[in-house]
């Protein structure tokens, strides 16, 4: 008896490795860092004699801010979780949604009055992050939230859309990113096709719904990089451009993918738009296919995923995870899981050995300091630096958490590729444990 505890025991061990989960508590901390992180900013600003607050304030945290939140706490709100029926019900908004309803309201109320001029959500000098936020301000406005803060969302929404039609396009139409000069950046896939899916479907316009699938397949044809395993190049055209393949940027753009195929697959336009959802799977896929030729060994991606000299980043590798687990759970293609939960595994795990913060939530962490922040990771506002306390990044620990725990749901589909092969072997080294042991015990 006490020799089959023992070997279960030592099974117990051996798996253990694969049962390792963010805690509640963690995730919790996580969300609160994001919280912090992706706020408005005030900075002084002197000019003729005078002080200003120059509102700093990045856009793009807040919409990846509120579709993590969506992916973890409200989950029938999320377009990447499959059956959620669009446009969700608008009747009685679950009070997980306070968050996302927040950012939506002081993003509206921030803005100076424009009329039905179009202007973006933010000015934060970019075209193509601002529209970020929109689906939070189309939840809200759809679930008429309005009527007690008495924010015009539909109109700021409207306008955000048509500020999109004001600025730089290539000859084919593929929207700027930047409103100063033509530039496409591989980040836009996530930032506005998403809103423009979202519009559609709100507004019951196929032909938009169709724009969206259509700036993808646009900005694909401009930043694939064909002869380099069809990585995206991060940016295209403009001065000051990053030509080289930045591993967020293609993060960026397959979960941007993703979200837009989540968006046409739970809307009536599903039977009518197949051919764009299987061409998104596949461009989600060859974006995969690229990346994981180039997952190191510390289950990071180089910032420059094939540049071998470029620094560890857990930021991208935990994007790429979430997009895998989403694929899987929304396209049934489960082909890299295996390389997902390696990644995974290594950025929740705590080390035996020492290593990682003393103290608190996060002890023993190991891609994670004390107050629980990832790392290491890039500086998301100088793209070719490494940095530390990152908003994104912490919103890509909720989405991979969230995308895990959906995929566990449905049943762990494609993990035996992995478990096939650890199993022989944990297996092996557990008898063997439970031979020397009844050895010892029985000399
Ligand atoms: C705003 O909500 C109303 C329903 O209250 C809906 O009819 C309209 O399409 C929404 N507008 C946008 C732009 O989402
Ligand atoms: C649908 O959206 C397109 C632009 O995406 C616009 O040109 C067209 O007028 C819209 N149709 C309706 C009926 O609003
Ligand atoms: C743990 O220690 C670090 C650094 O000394 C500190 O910043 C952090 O707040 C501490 N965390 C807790 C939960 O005590």
């Amino acid at each position: 008896m006490a020799i089959f505890l023992l070997l279960l025991l030592s099974l117990f061990v051996l798996f253990s490795p694969v049962l390792t989960d963010l805690t509640d508590a963690q995730v919790a901390v996580v969300k609160q860092r994001l919280a912090e992180g992706s706020q408005r900013r005030y900075s002084p600003c002197f000019y003729l004699g005078n002080v200003f607050n120059l509102v700093l304030c990045y856009s793009w945290e807040l919409g990846t801010r509120a579709q993590a939140l969506l992916e973890l706490d409200s989950p029938r709100y999320s377009v990447t979780t499959p059956g959620a029926k669009l446009p969700p019900s608008n009747t009685n908004p679950p009070s997980s949604l306070t968050d996302v309803f927040t950012i939506a309201r002081n993003v509206v109320s921030g803005r100076s009055p424009a009329g039905n001029t179009p202007q973006p959500f933010i000015e934060d000098g970019s075209a193509g992050d601002p529209p970020s936020v929109g689906v939070a301000v189309m939840l809200a406005n759809w679930t008429n939230q309005q009527s007690s803060d008495g924010q015009n969302y539909a109109q700021a929404i409207r306008n955000q859309f048509n500020y999109l039609y004001t600025v730089p396009r290539t000859s084919d139409g593929a929207i700027s990113h930047r409103p100063d000069q033509l530039q496409l950046w591989s980040d836009f896939i996530y930032m506005v096709p998403p809103f423009l899916a979202y519009y559609g479907i709100m507004t019951k316009n196929r032909s938009t719904v169709a724009e969206s699938y259509n700036q993808i397949r646009l900005y694909r044809k401009y930043l694939r990089d064909q002869g380099t395993d069809n990585l995206w190049k991060h940016m295209a055209f403009g001065d000051s451009q990053d030509t080289y393949h930045w591993s967020t940027g293609n993060g960026w753009a397959a979960a941007g993918m993703l979200r837009v195929l989540g968006t046409i697959k739970n809307s009536d336009y599903a039977g009518d738009l197949k051919n764009e959802q299987n061409d998104l799977i596949d461009w989600v896929l060859e974006i995969q296919d690229g990346m994981y030729k180039y997952l190191r060994s510390t289950s990071c991606f180089g910032n420059y995923a094939d540049d071998d000299h470029s620094f560890d980043d857990a930021a991208s590798a935990t994007l790429l995870a979430a997009t895998v687990y989403r694929l899987s759970t929304l396209a049934g293609n489960h082909k890299h899981i295996p390389l997902a939960e390696r990644t995974r595994i290594a950025l929740t795990a705590r080390s035996n050995l020492g290593g990682g913060p003393s103290n608190g939530t996060f002890v023993s962490m190991v891609h994670f300091d004390a107050d629980g922040w990832l790392s290491p990771v890039v500086n998301p506002w100088l793209f070719g630096e490494s940095g530390s306390k990152s908003p994104e990044a912490q919103a890509f620990v909720l989405m991979m958490q969230a995308g895990y725990q959906d995929w566990a749901q449905a049943g762990y589909s494609g993990a035996n590729a992995g478990v096939r092969s650890a199993v022989p072997l944990s297996l092996l080294a557990s008898f063997a444990v439970g031979v020397a042991l009844m050895l010892a015990l029985f000399q």
